[in-house]
């Protein structure tokens, strides 16, 4: 959590933003579900774009060697490791060489075979900012997107400093507290990446990743299905970073959770943010809109504990919450 005093000045000018946590009323339907496979929502999404990518995968195999059965194809998934944006262009790279909208060579048609598609940390900016905005190519984003928002990169701490004064994180911050939500560094962060990978107004600030499957090459089973990793740090054991036994999580469009034995459970990710108790809602009202896309892929590429990140105090004015947030990419930086 920020600062509670330059928080209280904060708040108090405070008005929502497309960043603001929503209450609602809470689905009829659980809430938390045991992993003991997949979610029928899944499930229903892999069933039916298994049978896309199978044609695909059909068509390519064929017109590479006219040999090959197709009598029973795998399924294939493709995922991008982490790795900052050495990860994420080159994961780019592949993909370009795997779409058949995107390139002719030989493996050009393999994206559109896959029934999978999944990113860690730098691997997961490449993943949302294709499927944030509902899966142009990798050339369209280079140009559309990337080679603007590369130059004003977070690792130029120069250029950082323009966008840190000239964007409304500092007011998407302040309204998430005032809705009654601690914030961490990972907010901030998550909106820095934002106007990186995302075409959508002030950053996707109001795009979430539960709102992927309303999409139309989603909802048409056109895509592969995406699924964001990230590591579990145990801060209460003083760790600062995953340890070599750390607890992966996924982040689907429709359900976040961990098929590890210390969690093996899953809950929509659409009212991620709502307070629950065994495994119930608290209250009558549960949370939309926590689940904002930059938060997600920044939860997944959060490399600084603020626990253990040293970190100047932040000061009561809005102005040092620039200052503030630069020192945090100048520590990323070193
Ligand atoms: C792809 O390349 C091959 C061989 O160079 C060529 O025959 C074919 O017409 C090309 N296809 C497209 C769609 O450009
Ligand atoms: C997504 O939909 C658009 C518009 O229909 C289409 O041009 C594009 O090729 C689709 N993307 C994929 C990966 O199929
Ligand atoms: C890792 O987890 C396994 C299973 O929970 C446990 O048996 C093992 O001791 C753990 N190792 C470390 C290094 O924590
Ligand atoms: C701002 O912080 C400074 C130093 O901590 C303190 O002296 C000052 O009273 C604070 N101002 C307000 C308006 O809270």
């Amino acid at each position: 959590m920020l600062s509670p005093v330059f928080l209280s000045l904060l708040v108090s000018a405070a008005s929502a933003t497309l960043y603001t946590p929503i209450s609602t009323t809470c689905p009829s339907t659980s809430l938390v579900r045991a992993a003991s496979g997949l979610s029928d929502n899944e499930e229903a999404y892999r069933v039916s774009r298994k049978a896309v990518a199978d044609e695909a995968l059909k068509a390519w195999l064929t017109s590479t060697d006219s040999g090959f059965g197709t009598a029973e194809l795998p399924t294939v998934a493709l995922t991008t490791s982490g790795g900052g944006y050495r990860s994420m262009l080159s994961g780019a790279g592949v993909i370009q060489g795997l779409d058949s909208r995107d390139s002719n060579v030989s493996t050009s048609g393999l994206f559109q075979a896959l029934t999978y598609q999944a990113g860690l940390s730098g691997g997961s900016w490449l993943l949302t900012s294709i499927s944030g905005n509902n899966y142009p190519t990798v050339s369209n984003l280079r140009d559309t997107l990337w080679e603007q928002a590369l130059q004003d990169s977070l690792f130029d701490p120069g250029e950082l400093w323009a966008a840190v004064n000239d964007i409304r994180i500092v007011d998407d911050i302040a309204s998430k507290e005032a809705a009654g939500f601690d914030t961490t560094l990972t907010d901030p962060w998550g909106r820095l990446l934002g106007y990186q990978f995302y075409k959508q107004d002030d950053g996707g600030a109001g795009v979430t990743w539960s709102s992927v499957t309303t999409f139309s090459n989603f909802t048409s089973h056109a895509v592969p299905y995406p699924v964001i990793t990230a590591l579990g740090v145990k801060v209460w054991e003083g760790q600062c970073l995953p340890g070599p036994n750390a607890t992966t999580y996924e982040f689907t469009p429709y359900e976040f959770g961990s098929w590890d034995s210390d969690v093996s459970a899953f809950t929509p990710t659409e009212y991620l943010g709502t307070s629950l108790k065994g495994g119930v809602p608290t209250s009558a009202l549960c949370t939309t809109n926590y689940d904002n896309i930059g938060y997600i892929t920044g939860t997944s590429s959060n490399l600084f504990s603020e626990l253990c990140t040293d970190l100047p105090a932040p000061a009561n004015s809005s102005t040092d919450v620039a200052a503030t947030l630069e020192a945090v990419l100048d520590k990323i930086h070193e």
